[in-house]
């Protein structure tokens, strides 16, 4: 009897305690998609009922890996199921908007992968639809759930590195020409994310130039400048043109500055003691700088795997009603960033005024709200 009732008790706080199941179908099994049904495939309490790809091959791909798992070509047989509660988009930009609008139209949650849509009109019908229907809608920005960038937003939150000035990014290969979005919708969105996760600062407007060397209209080269009042910059070169592979990018600040280089294996992540001062002669009008450099320390990262990170996140804030880390606001804002970008390259770099900006660039060094 003693032990009857020790098991009822044992039950009782494991479900009053435990979750529900969250049932996901993955839209979409090309090449991003099978990172995305192996993550959610592992994360807690999520279970991925079905995978639906147009390409017969790449189910016969899906059953091979992951035999458990339905395979279906339709995505509407997805979005309809009724036993399935969230659905996952990884198909081309183009796509993203009709299906997440299909699928939150069905009360369904939604995770789109990056960029979020084409337009900010359609991100904005998007996340209006989710609210109406009660629904979460999310956004996969995966390099926010890296040890990486989580270490640069504390060490930029907590005033490491001084004011922060500039964020200056590369990330450029040869990569695969996409025939839908020009090498800034393709490339961008990651290193436009990190700014935006960390940096509080809204930016106040971009140039943006490009070069096709295709004939076809897509940039395969481009250069984004991103403007704010406070006179922080960043600026994201972006090439699938390049013989070799690069992923940089610096964040400096009057104190110190950052390297991050997501190609190293662990010392991804480098805080350069490094900083000058500048002196102004009036009479004369010139600048005198004094440099400083000091030592470099390398920060010990979190190793867990960005995907799973955020596929744990979906399932948590779905479950706990909470906003996600990488929310639906977020992936809105990147898309902004990138479509003023196109306007910009349209009128050969001419300045694009973001339309949530509220104050103009005064190009004064004031202190950056972070
Ligand atoms: N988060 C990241 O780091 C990351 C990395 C790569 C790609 N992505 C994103 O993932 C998305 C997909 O990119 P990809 O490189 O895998 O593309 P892909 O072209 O390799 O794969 C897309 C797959 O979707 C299928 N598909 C398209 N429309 C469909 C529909 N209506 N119904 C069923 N299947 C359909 C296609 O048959 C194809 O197999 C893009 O938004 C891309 O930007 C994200």
């Amino acid at each position: 009897m003693e032990l009857y009732m020790c098991k009822q008790w044992v039950d009782f706080f494991y479900y009053s305690n435990s979750k529900a199941m969250v049932n996901v179908g993955i839209i979409g099994y090309g090449y991003w998609g099978p990172n995305l049904v192996r993550n959610f495939f592992a994360a807690a309490d999520c279970c991925v009922k079905a995978v639906a790809d147009g390409r017969s091959e790449r189910l016969q791909q899906l059953g091979k890996v992951f035999p458990t798992i339905k395979g279906v070509q339709d995505a509407e047989d997805i979005i309809y199921d009724p036993d399935i509660d969230a659905v996952i988009i990884a198909t081309p930009v183009s796509t993203h908007f009709t299906l997440a609008r299909k699928a939150l139209a069905e009360g369904k949650h939604v995770l789109i992968e990056k960029p979020m849509t084409s337009s900010t009109e359609e991100a904005e019908l998007l996340i209006n639809l989710a609210k109406q229907k009660g629904v979460l809608l999310m956004v996969d920005h995966t390099f926010l759930y890296t040890g990486a960038v989580e270490k640069m937003k504390y060490l930029v939150d907590n005033k490491e590195l001084g004011n922060i000035k500039y964020l200056d990014s590369t990330r450029i290969n040869l990569g695969l020409f996409q025939s839908d979005i020009n090498v800034l919708w393709d490339l961008a969105p990651h290193d436009i994310s990190i700014l935006n996760y960390i940096v509080r600062e809204r930016p106040y407007s971009v140039n943006a130039t490009g070069i096709t060397h295709t004939n076809n209209n897509i940039e395969n080269i481009a250069y984004l400048t991103v403007n704010y009042a406070s006179g922080f910059i960043a600026h994201f070169n972006c090439s699938w043109t390049s013989p070799v592979k690069v992923r940089m990018m610096l964040i400096g600040g009057d104190q110190k500055m950052i390297l991050y280089n997501d190609l190293e294996p662990t010392e991804k992540v480098k805080i350069y003691d490094t900083g000058y001062s500048y002196l102004n002669d009036e009479e004369k009008n010139k600048v005198r700088i004094d440099y400083r450099t000091g030592d470099i320390h390398v920060p010990k990262l979190a190793t867990t795997e960005a995907l799973l990170g955020m596929a744990n996140d979906f399932i948590s804030s779905i479950q706990e009603k909470k906003e996600p880390k990488s929310s639906c606001q977020l992936g809105l804002d990147v898309v902004r960033i990138l479509e003023a970008s196109s306007e910009s390259i349209k009128h050969n770099g001419r300045e694009v005024i973001l339309e949530s900006s509220t104050s103009p660039v005064t190009h004064t060094i004031q202190e950056v709200l972070i």
